[in-house]
């Protein structure tokens, strides 16, 4: 939610009333995430359901700004899943830009950080028992600059980061296609020489051999050596395997995942498979393996790439991104209702993606997910809402953003003077 918002319930004008940064929070019964501000001349009262209650409650402290009218303000997310997925593989981006976008998705209330950790481009995390997926296949990434991956230490504190935000980090290790930087590394997960290094955008198509016993053994070491309560192992774009062999290994790999104690989670292709009861399947383009999956009566995160991908232009003047899902301008990114994406889908939330093939810095990164990530966390926490109403208190951050340094893009749709 951007503030104020459909949960602010009364904003009565008056003396502003200062809000002290360190301010109580009291525990009271509620949903998940619910908190409850009140603002009066004779006080502020601010109490939660539980730390992330908190945690919600207070970022909406911080986009108040400090001193505010007399308001009352009860809160609740409109879905469980609020997730934004930063691909750290076509380029590589380490501990500190991940820690700065946890703390960035903190303040809108988001709650799942995604992390896209490997694919044709270079492996991103240290598996101890496999150290060529780092020592060879991290050596690389798009244009062919130097890559890097994140060490188990590394990632350790990213967790914990995010945990202080009551954020959940999911990770994501694609198979069985989008591996060519695993091949390169051990070329015994395909059977065949390693293949050149991949440092362009697309995918050279390579999967691995999904019948061969060293695969499973290797995928169970990845599954346990990333902690986490959910493992993404993507499962889109799969080229050269036999359907019969896809779906038996999305149905074989996503039940190695619950024999872990883990959520499975995979990209809407997998739905044409039959899936185990307990995972979870990402829209992100295609309707019909999503359907699919929603009518094998598995819970749906909804990205749909022309309102939140990251990655796609804003308009044809924008500099970086791609163009396959159309452009992505703000009002895109706002105007859509996860309800109405997949027919009788179970939607469990919402995600926005950064996929980085043409995203290199830290600027490049900001001007990408920001503002659109905010439409994103308002429909996931309050659903979908008036477009013009929504434009005006996108406007008010654009001071806070700037304050904190986000070199957001000025969209053309909003106007920043305003703020
Ligand atoms: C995807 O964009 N290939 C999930």
């Amino acid at each position: 939610m951007i503030v104020p918002a459909p949960a602010v319930l009364e904003a009565r004008p008056g003396e502003p009333v200062a809000l002290p940064d360190d301010l109580d929070c009291q525990r009271t019964d509620g949903v998940a995430e619910s908190y409850r501000l009140s603002v009066s001349a004779d006080g502020v009262a601010f109490s939660a359901s539980d730390d992330a209650g908190e945690a919600r409650g207070r970022a909406t402290l911080r986009q108040l700004g400090g001193t505010s009218g007399p308001l009352l303000i009860e809160d609740a997310p409109r879905y469980a899943w609020r997730g934004v997925m930063l691909d750290v593989a076509r380029h590589f981006f380490g501990v500190d830009e991940v820690l700065r976008l946890i703390d960035l998705a903190a303040l809108y209330k988001l709650n799942v950080l995604h992390l896209h950790l490997t694919d044709d481009q270079g492996w991103r995390i240290e598996i101890p028992d496999w150290p060529r997926l780092t020592t060879v296949g991290a050596e690389t990434q798009v244009g062919g600059g130097a890559g890097g991956f994140l060490t188990l230490a590394d990632y350790q504190r990213i967790v914990a980061h995010a945990a202080g935000h009551s954020i959940t980090v999911v990770p994501e290790v694609d198979v069985p296609g989008h591996v060519n930087a695993a091949l390169r590394a051990y070329p015994e997960l395909w059977g065949r020489d390693a293949p050149e290094p991949f440092t362009t955008w697309s995918s050279p198509g390579h999967s691995l051999d999904v019948r061969s016993d060293v695969v499973m053994r290797w995928l169970d070491d990845v599954i346990r050596a990333i902690p986490g309560e959910h493992f993404h192992l993507g499962g889109d774009e799969v080229e050269g395997l036999a359907h019969q062999d896809y779906v038996q290994f999305m149905w074989d790999a996503c039940s190695l995942v619950l024999e872990r104690g883990k959520t499975p989670i995979v990209w809407e292709e997998a739905g044409v498979a039959k899936l185990p009861k307990g995972t979870v399947v990402q829209h992100w383009s295609d309707a019909k393996p999503a359907r699919a999956a929603a009518e094998q009566g598995l819970p749906l995160i909804m990205s749909p790439a022309p309102h939140t991908y990251l990655d796609q232009k804003y308009d044809e003047e924008t500099e970086l991104g791609l163009t396959w899902a159309g452009a992505v301008e703000v009002r895109d990114a706002y105007e859509w209702d996860p309800e109405r994406v997949i027919e009788r889908a179970e939607v469990l939330g919402v995600e926005a993606a950064l996929w980085t093939e043409t995203t290199e810095t830290r600027s490049d990164i900001d001007s990408m997910i920001f503002p659109r990530l905010l439409a994103t966390a308002e429909i996931g926490w309050s659903g979908p809402g008036d477009w013009e109403d929504f434009r005006e208190r996108l406007a008010a951050q654009g001071r806070l953003l700037s304050e904190l340094g986000v070199d957001y893009h000025r969209s053309k749709q909003v106007e920043w003077s305003k703020s």
